[in-house]
């Protein structure tokens, strides 16, 4: 894949996940840099990709944002995904000529953080597995105990949320449950959510952890790496910027997201043809 995307006149960035767990990313660029213009793209035609194979996963990254850059010409791509950061990385830089920021999980602040030495990893299933993660964890907090717990129901609970469906607050609990389980839980003082879609989630998660939990996540790290990458481009200060969003596929459910999306100044919504 070479890319073709030409720069834009303004710099724009694209923001890219399986779903809505990316916005968790956009909210945090757009603390920084409100009057940068924002292509949020959902891969909602292939969500979710925490249980998806690793061949699979690659093949439809590529072929997605092949279609997305050919579309949308952007400046910086923001792989605002753990699960997909974690594996195609290495794949992507090595085929497209833009700058690629991706979301792992922040496991090196956490162990810069953690007084206790012990503390929590809150991913999808794959993002758990995935030999990156491990690496990430070897190199960075080889002194520290590491408990992790691998959902996807709290990736979709996320999802409802932000449709403003009711969410089953009873799963956070035993998920909660499920990581405080562990021998040496009662020592845990940080939890890196190492899922976009999970600081989508904070408030709830925060009501059923002990209290001394410090929750950390990506988000703030990636905006303040976009806002180096744009330095000396010119970027309005004003907030009255127009963000488009774009689904690989229409569905009863992306379209009840409408209402969350006006929060990211997201008023477009764009749906590609992807089969
Ligand atoms: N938001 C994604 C992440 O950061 C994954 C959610 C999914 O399973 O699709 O890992």
């Amino acid at each position: 894949m070479s890319s073709t995307t030409q720069p834009h006149d303004n710099p724009r960035v694209l923001v890219f996940d399986s779903g809505v767990g990316g916005l968790s990313v956009a909210r945090e660029i757009q603390r920084r840099l409100p009057g940068l213009p924002l292509v949020y793209a959902s891969d909602n035609g292939f969500f979710p990709y925490g249980t998806k194979g690793e061949l699979e996963l690659i093949a439809r990254v590529d072929l997605v944002m092949r279609r997305l850059l050919a579309l949308y010409p952007v400046d910086i791509l923001v792989i605002a995904c753990n699960t997909a950061s974690t594996l195609t990385l290495p794949h992507l830089r090595s085929q497209l000529s833009l700058p690629i920021v991706g979301v792992v999980p922040a496991i090196k602040p956490a162990a810069k953080l953690s007084q206790t030495g012990v503390m929590g990893l809150l991913a999808t299933p794959a993002t758990v597995a995935r030999p990156y993660t491990h690496e990430l964890i070897r190199e960075y907090a080889p002194h520290c105990d590491v408990i992790s717990v691998g959902s996807s129901e709290l990736v979709h609970i996320a999802e409802q949320k932000l449709r403003g469906e009711t969410i089953d607050e009873n799963a956070i609990a035993r998920i909660v449950a499920e990581l405080m389980q562990h021998e040496k839980a009662h020592l845990m003082d940080v939890l890196v959510l190492a899922c976009t879609h999970f600081p989508l989630l904070k408030e709830e998660l925060l009501k059923y952890l002990p209290e001394k939990i410090q929750l950390i996540d990506s988000g703030e790290a990636i905006a303040r790496r976009v806002e180096y990458l744009l330095e000396g481009k010119t970027i309005g200060a004003n907030t009255a910027v127009n963000n488009i969003a774009v689904f690989t596929r229409k569905t009863t459910e992306s379209e009840r997201l409408a209402a969350a999306l006006t929060a990211f100044a997201i008023r477009e919504t764009h749906y590609p043809d992807f089969s």
